[in-house]
């Protein structure tokens, strides 16, 4: 029996990569299957990948189609070129609304306050924020002549988000599997992000779909996870901290977000939501407690007008917590 292209397609189409726990179709794509008699050419791209993986999906193909009645399996495979970024690192939460954007945008400015060349993918396809939060809801990514978006930049970091792509932000749009891939694959790949050190993914809330998508396809090795201080956000943010430990992903640690009020008038501290649920969260599952964010009323209105709060003059609890925060995430990278 001759084998088939569309047999050899299928196989393609199911190989498993052990090594990196992914489908081939999540670490690139197929250029072309040629199959000649018993014997088959195929062509992949795929994202950089090292001798030893690159081998081991080659021998499972092989024996695959082996199987199937081909005598000679050749392989001709291009690298796709990757963004250079030192450090991706995902930003998630359990629960929604905890302040996953507000820590993201104030975590962002901080490391480029220090020097660092920053930028942020507001993978939130069902709400994205980070625009708003900039203040940049009417810009729009310029394009450059081989398709890629340019960041749209501001406080010295780059930004792109799902936003920039929806024709009215406000409608809510339905994305689902694939189209979701694709359009987060997009503001990854699409992107001239140029060098950076650090790639801030804010997540939407939750351990959906959308994390375990980039997980796959975005080389995520980070995640921070974000909660406030009372027990039941606790509980759901333990439930993402496990996911990213499922997705081969380091925990940098835990921040905690509003985790008290500092009146303005007397000064007086009063921890609203309880106390030190980010430390203990972290303390058991073994990762580090990067820090706590006061809730302040700057913090709400900053990211409502378009001003990271990290700005705000006077404010400088905000200030001092990001900062100490850049500063705990760049001791363990160090
Ligand atoms: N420390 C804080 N002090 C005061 N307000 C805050 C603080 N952190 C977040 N907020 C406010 O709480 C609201 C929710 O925050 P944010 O949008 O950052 O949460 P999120 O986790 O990203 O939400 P979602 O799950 O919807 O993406 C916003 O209005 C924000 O301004
Ligand atoms: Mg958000």
């Amino acid at each position: 029996m001759p084998i088939l292209q569309t047999q050899v397609i299928d196989v393609l189409k199911t190989t498993y990569v052990p090594k990196l726990k992914k489908l081939l179709l999540n670490i690139g794509s197929i250029d072309g299957v040629e199959v000649v008699g018993k014997k088959v050419n195929i062509a992949l791209r795929l994202n950089p990948l090292d001798e030893e993986t690159l081998q081991q999906l080659k021998d499972i193909i092989s024996k695959r189609l082996t199987q199937l009645g081909a005598e000679v399996v050749e392989f001709e495979i291009t690298f796709k070129e990757q963004p250079k970024i030192k450090y991706i690192i995902a930003i998630g939460s359990g629960k929604g609304g905890v302040g996953k954007s507000t820590v993201t945008t104030n975590l962002a400015v901080a490391l480029a306050n220090l020097g660092y060349k920053v930028g942020i993918m507001d993978a939130d396809i069902y709400g994205p924020n980070i625009p708003k939060m900039f203040g940049v809801e009417q810009e729009l990514p310029k394009v450059t002549q081989d398709r890629k978006m340019i960041p749209v930049e501001k406080f010295g970091v780059k930004l792109i988000s799902i936003g920039f792509l929806l024709e009215d932000p406000s409608t809510p749009v339905i994305w689902r599997g694939p189209l979701a891939t694709k359009a987060l694959e997009q503001l990854y790949e699409d992107v001239e992000w140029g060098e950076l050190d650090f790639l801030l993914i804010d997540l939407p809330p939750g351990t959906g779909d959308v994390a375990l998508t980039i997980a796959q396809t975005i080389p995520t090795h980070y995640g921070i996870i974000v909660t406030t201080p009372q027990s039941v956000s606790v509980l759901d943010a333990s439930k993402a901290l496990v996911m990213f430990k499922q997705m081969n992903m380091e925990v940098l640690g835990v921040i905690e977000n509003m985790s008290y009020f500092r009146c303005p008038h007397c000064g007086t501290k009063t921890e609203i939501f309880g106390a030190g649920g980010g430390r203990k969260l972290a303390e058991s599952q073994g990762v580090p407690f990067l820090g706590s964010v006061p809730l302040e009323v700057q913090v709400r209105e900053g990211g409502d007008e378009g001003i990271p709060s990290f700005f705000v003059e006077g404010n400088s609890e905000v200030r001092e917590a990001f900062t100490k925060i850049s500063n705990e995430i760049l001791n363990i990278l160090k």
